[in-house]
């Protein structure tokens, strides 16, 4: 190796370690009214720790995205009932399922849902989830006694919507952000923090923070990226004043591993965080081809955590169910992310600065 390339590479090392905290700061938040969001497989995760944790989360923005169990752990259900052939969906088998969790105390009980809140965007030229999901999540959470707002009139394809960042509003592809003139991370949390949140801030580049994500899981099976991220907005850093959290989940092939910091920058949630005192979470899933059969870097909405789906007869192709236990609060993916919510919370580590090695 040349010496210039060796000081280069040197250089480089040391300036992504500079910004990667070895641990999350305690800070000062409340969890009870923690909210979440996501887009896509995201979006099926937002509504899964949303029920499951429904005690601490009481608010969801859920974008292109369907009913909470929908897939009842089969990968095949996943590519259609609950993508591309809604009109198909055995909505009572989806109900059962999610009786049968709360039966079993693996949720917390849902009568915490009556009066929590959700947001439901469906484009009306989604392609990848039809926009019949989304009513299919009206239904599920409505008799849940979620109060919601449905946004089914803007001329989106698959995407996360914003106000002048991404493709045109009907395009289908990479980042899968597109600019349909709406600003749907102002609204969807306005909404969800019942109308009183300000706008017009921008967010501070220096308040993003690289965190090692790698405290959170031990097993591969887990799929989560040795890194994750977390917005801290100015006024929240030094743990004095109350904050908010909330937590985003991106959908497949937007985690940083393949977008960089792209996607946490541009959809517009620090923005609205930096205005109004919310702490934001960006967890991050890795790609894994084989085990866990999780190609695009999805968060688990079809149960491919669950060592149950690797006993599929054609090697990882599952046509068994995989469990339910991919939708509780055992869940792998959603442990990990509670654990972190949990550290960002723990108030007795307020007086910490934000460490950085
Ligand atoms: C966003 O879309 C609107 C409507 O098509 C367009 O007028 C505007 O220029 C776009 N903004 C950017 C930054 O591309």
């Amino acid at each position: 190796m040349g010496k210039r390339f060796m000081l280069f590479f040197l250089a480089t090392i040391l300036i992504v370690n500079a910004n990667v905290l070895q641990k999350l700061p305690g800070l000062n938040i409340d969890l009870v009214g923690t909210t979440v969001s996501g887009i896509s497989s995201g979006a099926y995760m937002s509504g899964q720790i949303h029920i499951a944790l429904s005690s601490f989360i009481k608010g969801s923005a859920i974008v292109a995205g369907g009913p909470v169990g929908c897939t009842r752990g089969y990968l095949i259900y996943a590519t259609t009932e609950c993508m591309s052939n809604p009109q198909d969906l055995n909505i009572k088998s989806v109900d059962e399922s999610i009786d049968k969790l709360n039966k079993d105390q693996k949720i917390d009980d849902v009568s915490n849902l009556k009066g929590a809140k959700s947001y439901i965007f469906a484009g009306l030229k989604d392609t990848t989830v039809l926009p019949l999901n989304g009513v299919h999540l009206q239904d599920q959470l409505t008799k849940l006694g979620v109060q919601l707002k449905t946004v089914y009139d803007i001329p989106a394809e698959h995407a996360y919507i914003t106000n002048g960042f991404g493709n045109v509003c009907d395009f289908k592809g990479s980042p899968y952000i597109n600019n349909c003139s709406y600003n749907q991370a102002y609204e969807s949390l306005n909404y969800l923090y019942n109308g009183k949140l300000k706008a017009g801030t921008k967010a501070v580049d220096s308040n993003l923070f690289e965190f090692n994500q790698q405290n959170y899981f031990s097993s591969f099976m887990t799929s989560l990226y040795s890194s994750g991220y977390v917005y801290i907005p100015t006024n929240c850093a030094d743990g004095k004043k109350k904050c908010r959290l909330h937590i985003n989940f991106h959908g497949c092939k937007q985690s940083v591993e393949v977008l960089g910091t792209n996607y946490i920058k541009m959809i517009g949630i620090n923005d609205v965080a930096e205005a109004n005192d919310i702490v934001v979470l960006y967890p991050q899933t890795t790609k894994s081809p084989v085990f866990p059969f999780n190609p695009e870097g999805c968060w688990d909405w079809w149960g491919y955590t669950e060592w149950n789906s690797m006993l599929a007869p054609t090697g990882y192709y599952n046509f068994n169910s995989a469990g339910l236990n991919f939708l509780s609060k055992e869940a792998l993916q959603i442990k990990s992310v509670w654990q972190m919510a949990q550290d960002l919370a723990s108030v007795k580590k307020a007086s910490e600065k934000l460490e950085q090695e």
